[in-house]
């Protein structure tokens, strides 16, 4: 992990997200499909904001793209940067998604801009030999991102949105669920919303195949240090831990994380209070 000040090379509008260039010296050639960088905004803020890594570009001193989503103060200022700032920022941050060994036929489920991540991962799998198919979701058109690019690194696109406004209206599950019918999908890589990774996590049990999920939990210092972005997560020996998303995560198996405690420490976790009780 490498802290910098970064110069910004752009930044561009594209629908309700922009798009963001920045100057990474070092820091490039180590980026992993699913790590994060995290950003220090204007002074009024202490803690810094995580955005996964679009790609990394190595030439020149290396350069990384980000997709923003503007929320609340920290995105907006960050949105209005211009080319020419400096930011500064952590990264590459995190445990990157896994690749598998065998060239077999992967699906990417991105909702929103989740799908962020996904182009690179997708050239990696491409690259392997892996079939690559991507659902892409959103609640609406204009939150829709990337089903051009989704198409280039590709070897099939479904869109889908909440209200019917681009592509097959329901959710990514939906396809999601009729792609695993046909039972050649081993893999399945998500990245979107909490609710969105859960059910993709379900879905893929159900038809056996192996989920990794790139959780957006709340983070505050993002190095490991606060404890602020835990989560319940079942381990090899079968015991639920509280796990950092930003240190042994983002990307965690679907089936390990009890994404219907996120957000509580469940009573048989290892060291909770109320464990100690007992
Ligand atoms: C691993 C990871 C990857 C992410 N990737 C992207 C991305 O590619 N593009 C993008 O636009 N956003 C991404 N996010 C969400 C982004 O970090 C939040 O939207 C942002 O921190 C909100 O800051 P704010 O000041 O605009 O809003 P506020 O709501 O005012 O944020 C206040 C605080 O709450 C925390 N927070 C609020 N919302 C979130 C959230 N959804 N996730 C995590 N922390 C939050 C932040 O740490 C911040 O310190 C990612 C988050 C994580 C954890
Ligand atoms: S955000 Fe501080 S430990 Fe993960």
């Amino acid at each position: 992990m490498i802290q910098a000040d970064a110069e910004i090379l752009s930044v561009r509008r594209d629908g309700a997200y922009y798009h963001m260039s920045f100057a990474a010296p070092g820091i490039a050639d180590g980026f992993r499909p699913g790590h994060f960088v995290a950003i220090a905004v204007d002074d009024a803020h202490i803690l810094r904001r995580a955005f996964s890594i679009r790609s990394a570009s190595t030439k020149a001193g290396g350069a990384l793209q980000i997709i923003v989503s503007p929320k609340g103060p920290g995105t907006q200022w960050l949105v209005r940067r211009r080319a020419g700032d400096i930011i500064n920022v952590i990264a590459p941050l995190g445990q990157p998604f896994r690749l598998p060994t065998e060239p077999v036929p992967c699906v990417l489920v991105g909702g929103g801009y989740g799908v962020a991540p996904l182009f690179e991962l997708a050239n990696q799998l491409r690259a392997r030999g892996c079939g690559v198919e991507i659902i892409v979701g959103a609640g609406d058109a204009a939150r829709l991102h990337g089903v051009v690019e989704a198409r280039r690194v590709s070897d099939a696109v479904h869109v889908t949105t909440d209200d019917g406004s681009a592509g097959e209206q329901g959710r990514v599950t939906d396809p999601l669920r009729r792609i695993l019918a046909e039972g050649r999908h081993p893999a399945v890589y998500a990245c979107g919303p909490m609710a969105m990774l859960q059910a993709v996590s379900e879905v893929s049990a159900e038809f056996g195949a192996v989920a990794q999920c790139a959780v957006e939990e709340s983070m505050a210092c993002g190095v490991g240090v606060c404890m602020t972005c835990v989560l319940p997560v079942i381990g090899d020996d079968g015991v639920t831990r509280m796990v950092r998303s930003c240190t042994e995560g983002p990307v965690f198996f679907g089936d390990r994380v009890r994404w219907s405690d996120v957000g509580t420490v469940p009573a048989d976790t290892l060291g909770s209070p109320e464990a100690r009780d007992d």
